[in-house]
């Protein structure tokens, strides 16, 4: 689980969103909307500890991850943290198989992944070479090798068509139905109806998502 207690986010004299209060338990999915510029990647940023907010505290179980030094970031995105970033993140010149080795070694939890997102036998394939919608898919292989208990998705299904972005869906569900917490920033009505709850970041509006 994850929790925010009354945290802020300032840019100079500009406040994203103030004093939010959010709680995702295991097993619980919640969708960000809110307009572009709301402030959706930078509060998964905050909670993903790539980002430090204004004020206010991150807790995961009773610990407050906004006090850890940078070590400790380290580890706990290391042990705890998937994050499906919005440009992928992958090693560009590297083979999909050597970008899954960065969260896992696992040949057959890297295979069975492949095959989730559709991109099985294709491992020895260099990422530069794949389209966008094609590195989406292996940043979210990526993810489902590293069994993480946070998963962090900012626009997931952006650069995917309908079929591929049903998947991803079914899979981030799936993730959370086994146990993760899921955040995920989305325009997306199909995203949204499969969370549990949906915060505005503009209106700090938060709602249950049907
Ligand atoms: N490091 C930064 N310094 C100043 N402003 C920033 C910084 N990072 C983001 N912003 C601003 O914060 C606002 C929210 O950005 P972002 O979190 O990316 O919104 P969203 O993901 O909802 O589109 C934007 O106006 C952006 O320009
Ligand atoms: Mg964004």
């Amino acid at each position: 689980m994850i929790r925010t207690e009354q945290l802020t986010k300032s840019f100079g004299e500009r406040t994203l969103w103030r004093d939010v209060d959010l709680t995702v338990p295991s097993g619980r999915m919640l969708a960000l909307v809110g307009s572009s510029g709301s402030g959706k990647t930078t509060l998964l940023n905050c909670l993903g500890l790539l980002e430090q907010p204004s004020s206010g505290g991150i807790f995961h179980g009773e610990k407050n991850l906004t006090r850890l030094s940078a070590g400790g970031r380290r580890r706990f995105r290391r042990t705890h943290l998937g994050y499906l970033f919005q440009n992928y993140a992958l090693m560009d010149n590297a083979t999909i198989t050597e970008n899954l080795d960065v969260a896992r070694r696992d040949r057959r939890l890297q295979a069975q992944a492949l095959e989730r997102v559709g991109l099985s036998g294709r491992e020895r394939e260099r990422v530069h070479r794949m389209s966008g919608g094609e590195q989406q898919r292996i940043a979210l292989a990526r993810v489902i090798v590293k069994r993480s208990s946070l998963v962090l998705a900012d626009e997931p299904t952006g650069a995917l068509d309908e079929e591929n972005g049903r998947m991803v869906i079914g899979t981030l569900r799936q993730m959370a139905d086994e146990g993760c917490a899921v955040v995920v920033a989305t325009h997306n009505e199909d995203v949204r109806d499969a969370c549990d709850e949906v915060f505005d970041v503009h209106t700090q509006h938060l709602a249950a998502a049907v």
